[in-house]
């Protein structure tokens, strides 16, 4: 703060003219922070099986997603989505084209330094919470860097572990919680790292609509207080209405962007896509 001059000063305009500079490099600062893509799909295709039997699941994907916004993909079911995730996420690998997380090229890295990446860069929250019923929450919590032989950034876990409402819940096991509450426990599991980009599968497909509010609540929250890049596979309008942004795909590919949704504009298009002919071609 040294240097800048008391607010009591501001009327004199030359004062007031560097506070006008700096509030305009703010803005450029930001908008190229809204610039970097923290996840990039190029050309991806994934095939499985062979031959006959062969199934296009991705048949070539370019989308990125940018710093600090959360993203949801939209879609009919096997058109694709957990196939695109799990390839953005290294948790699949794609029959061609190119993945990058940050600067990262996933398809030049070896099954350690996949492994690696996943573990210092990603987080995942999967629909069925996946957590160790022997442990209590707060074990589930550090499980990642516990295995990573890291300690927790212990400020950033009581913040993250606050802001989720699990602090009188941390010593219980998965199963003494709610399905909301796993789920929390899931989402800190997946913050304490402070991930690049956290993904989440369906990560309210299970849970009743108070706990689903709940959790989109903390995705939310987490993209606009601790500046997280979110992205969640849904086939629930008003869970993707929470998102910045809705990817609709079909067949493997990207046919639709919605921006600053609503769950009746989300509707609309999904009903598009039912009805048309290239959906399912
Ligand atoms: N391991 C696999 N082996 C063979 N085919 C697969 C495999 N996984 C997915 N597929 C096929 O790939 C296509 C895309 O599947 P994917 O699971 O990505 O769809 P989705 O959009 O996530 O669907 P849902 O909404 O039902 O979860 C589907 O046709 C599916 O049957
Ligand atoms: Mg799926």
């Amino acid at each position: 703060m040294t240097g800048l001059p008391p607010a009591a000063a501001a009327p004199d305009p030359d004062s007031a003219r560097p506070a006008v500079a700096q509030a305009t490099d703010l803005v450029v600062v930001a908008q190229a922070t809204d610039l970097v893509a923290v996840a990039q799909a190029t050309d991806l295709i994934k095939d499985y099986g062979s031959g006959d039997t062969r199934v296009r699941a991705l048949d070539g994907v370019n989308v990125e997603f940018a710093a600090g916004e959360f993203t949801a993909i939209m879609g009919p079911s096997g058109s694709g989505k957990s196939t695109l995730m799990h390839c953005l996420a290294g948790l699949d690998a794609a029959s061609s084209g190119s993945v990058r997380i940050g600067d990262t090229e996933l398809t030049a890295l070896n099954d350690d330094q996949l492994t690696a990446l996943r573990r210092d860069r990603i987080g995942f929250v999967f629909q069925s919470f996946n957590l160790v019923p022997t442990l209590t929450a707060l074990e589930n919590i550090t499980l990642p860097s516990d295995i990573a032989g890291r300690q927790a950034d212990r400020a950033w876990l009581d913040q993250v572990v606050q802001r989720l409402g699990l602090a009188d819940r941390l010593n219980h096991r998965p199963g003494e919680l709610s399905g909301g509450q796993q789920q929390r426990v899931a989402c800190a599991r997946a913050l304490v790292g402070r991930p690049a980009i956290l993904f989440g599968d369906e990560p309210t497909g299970n849970l009743d609509s108070r706990s689903s509010g709940e959790v989109l609540a903390i995705l939310r929250a987490a993209v606009d207080e601790f500046g997280q890049t979110v992205v969640i596979v849904t086939h629930d309008p008003r869970a993707a209405a929470c998102a910045d942004r809705v990817v609709f795909l079909a067949d493997g590919r990207i046919v639709d962007e919605l921006r600053n949704p609503t769950a009746d504009s989300i509707l609309d298009r999904m009903r598009g896509l039912e009805e048309s002919p290239v959906a399912r071609s």
